[in-house]
């Protein structure tokens, strides 16, 4: 008795064991779980700059790309000056190439401060509301600075998913407001329907088969 407990002990003991190691091995590459939205300052406290004295970017934009988790609903936050643009682009042949002069509709997005002259303060928010790559740089001095490494790539992961006030509907389909232009066309007469031949010869089928039990049925009270 005491060695068939001692045996169940070990059993649930070793099922337990069992249990916790699959647990910890499908959750070990799991990252942590996503509780809120983030925003992101791009390049920590440098922000993102480019020394035009010696043609290099404030810091390795790459580099602090690679320490942060970016999910949908975040931000990139963008702290710069007038003299850097923020070129947001889904299209990784306009990003390799430093421009959008041929960026086409829907996938290249630039944000534009509002300033007209140089060394303004300039902050951009840009909200990630597409999963996958996300990439970005600086369009000025002709891609100068983009090549110098004013440009960075992020990968971006579903997490919770977009906050309503990001999640946009898509318009409704266009209706035709009533009594505009229709009236100026007359109503379209449709040829005979063909549903309804295809009723009447079903109808009719039915009657031929009718006369044909009634035929059989005859036949057989002969006999
Ligand atoms: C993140 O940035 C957005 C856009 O500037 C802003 O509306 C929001 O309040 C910021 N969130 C936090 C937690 O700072
Ligand atoms: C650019 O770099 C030079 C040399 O390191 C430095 O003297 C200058 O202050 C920098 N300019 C800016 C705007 O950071
Ligand atoms: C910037 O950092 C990335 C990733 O850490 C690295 O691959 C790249 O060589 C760095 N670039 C420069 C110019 O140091
Ligand atoms: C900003 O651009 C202007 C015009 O090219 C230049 O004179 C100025 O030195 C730049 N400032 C910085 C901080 O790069
Ligand atoms: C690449 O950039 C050059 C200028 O730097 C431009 O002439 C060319 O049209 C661009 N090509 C594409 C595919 O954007
Ligand atoms: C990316 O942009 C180039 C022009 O710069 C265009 O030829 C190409 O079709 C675009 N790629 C996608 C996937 O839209
Ligand atoms: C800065 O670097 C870019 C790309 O490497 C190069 O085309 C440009 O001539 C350089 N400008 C200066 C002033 O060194």
């Amino acid at each position: 008795m005491a060695m068939a407990t001692l045996t169940m002990a070990n059993l649930t003991a070793m099922i337990a064991l069992l249990i916790a190691a699959a647990t910890a091995a499908s959750n070990a590459p799991a990252p942590a779980p996503v509780t809120g939205y983030t925003n992101h300052t791009v390049g920590g406290t440098v922000g993102w700059f480019f020394n035009s004295t010696t043609n290099t970017s404030a810091t390795n934009y790459s580099a602090w790309a690679a320490t942060q988790t970016f999910n949908l609903g975040d931000y990139l936050i963008f702290i710069s000056i007038s003299n850097t643009t923020v070129i947001q682009t889904y299209n990784e042949t306009v990003y390799r190439n430093c421009t959008m002069d041929e960026s086409e509709d829907g996938d290249t997005y630039q944000y534009d401060g509002g300033q007209n002259q140089f060394e303004k303060s300039l902050t951009v928010a840009v909200p990630l509301t597409i999963a996958g790559p996300n990439y970005y740089f600086s369009d000025a001095d002709d891609g100068a600075q983009c090549q110098s490494g004013m440009a960075f790539e992020i990968q971006v992961n579903h997490g919770l998913g977009l906050p309503p006030y990001l999640n946009q509907p898509p318009p409704p389909p266009y209706l035709e407001p009533p009594g505009s232009d229709s009236a100026q066309f007359p109503p379209i007469t449709l040829p005979q329907s063909p549903a309804n031949s295809g009723f009447r010869a079903g109808a009719s089928l039915t009657g031929v088969l009718c006369v044909s039990f009634f035929i059989l049925f005859e036949l057989l009270s002969v006999f």
